[in-house]
């Protein structure tokens, strides 16, 4: 499916390059009716798989939306926001319910002829250990337990070890590839808006979403109409947000 090469991470983006796209990027809240080309989102969505992941266990998913119809029925549940009538929506998802999938695939998929022994190993035992939360959380429970006793000798690596925590797990590396999908889009001339104002029950209802998964966000994908950004850029001082040990 994707065309990496171990190389590429050798290229280098000059900071002023990579400052040029962040900066560019805004939540963008009106756009043409133009489509977005089919190319442009696998590349886009490509760039986004390339984040970093817990465990390179990749818990997203990700929906895209183009159907006339359909976005005619997302509108309303985005209540009715002006970003929702993008003539691209692509459903953001984290998925702490993959997991399982996700070990077999990494043996699947390895990327060399022989999957060496530590991998094997860990996607066999360590990492189910770590994330099978068991029916109701209940393992979590145990685990939570017994991580407190083992932990009074040494340090050790509490979460996630509840359903909570795994909700938690899936959606710091689904943000992360969120990121990546509205910058891969900047860079192609597209802009977008991230979206949490919506219904999430009637979401769920209307994309027939997997129980497990969880809407991040939906991200809105166009290009930009007249009166786009609604206000200038703010951030609050550095100083306010940063401390320096
Ligand atoms: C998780 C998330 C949810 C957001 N939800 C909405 C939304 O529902 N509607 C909207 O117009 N903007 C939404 N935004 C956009 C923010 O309002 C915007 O990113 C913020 O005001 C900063 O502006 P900038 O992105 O142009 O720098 C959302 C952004 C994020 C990250």
């Amino acid at each position: 499916m994707n065309s990496f090469s171990p190389d590429d991470t050798a290229a280098h983006v000059s900071p002023a390059a990579l400052r040029a796209l962040i900066e560019s990027r805004r939540a963008v809240r009106r756009f043409t009716a133009e489509p977005v080309p089919e190319a442009v989102i696998r590349d886009c969505l490509e760039l986004a798989t390339l984040a970093p992941n817990s465990c390179n266990l990749q818990p997203w998913s990700f929906q895209v939306i183009r159907d006339a119809e359909l976005l005619a029925r997302l509108h309303p549940v985005c209540m009715s926001q002006n970003a929702a009538k993008a003539p691209l929506i692509i459903a953001v998802l984290a998925r702490p319910d993959t997991w399982r999938q996700a070990c077999r695939d990494i043996i699947t998929f390895w990327p060399e002829p022989e999957v060496p022994a530590r991998v094997r190993d860990f996607y066999a035992r360590t990492a189910p250990f770590q994330y099978n939360q068991g029916p109701l959380g209940l393992l979590g429970f145990f685990k939570r337990q017994l991580l407190r006793i083992v932990a009074l000798r040494k340090p050790l690596m509490r979460k996630p070890n509840s359903r909570a925590d795994m909700r938690i797990w899936a959606v710091k590396s689904t943000a992360l590839a969120a990121q990546n999908l509205m910058l891969a889009f900047q860079s192609h001339g597209f802009a977008t808006c991230p979206m949490e104002g919506f219904d999430e029950v009637r979401l769920r209802r209307v994309l027939d979403l997997p129980r497990a998964a969880i809407p991040i966000m939906l991200l809105a994908v166009g290009h930009q109409g007249d009166k786009d950004v609604y206000n200038p850029r703010l951030r609050f001082p550095l100083e306010q947000q940063v401390t320096w040990l």
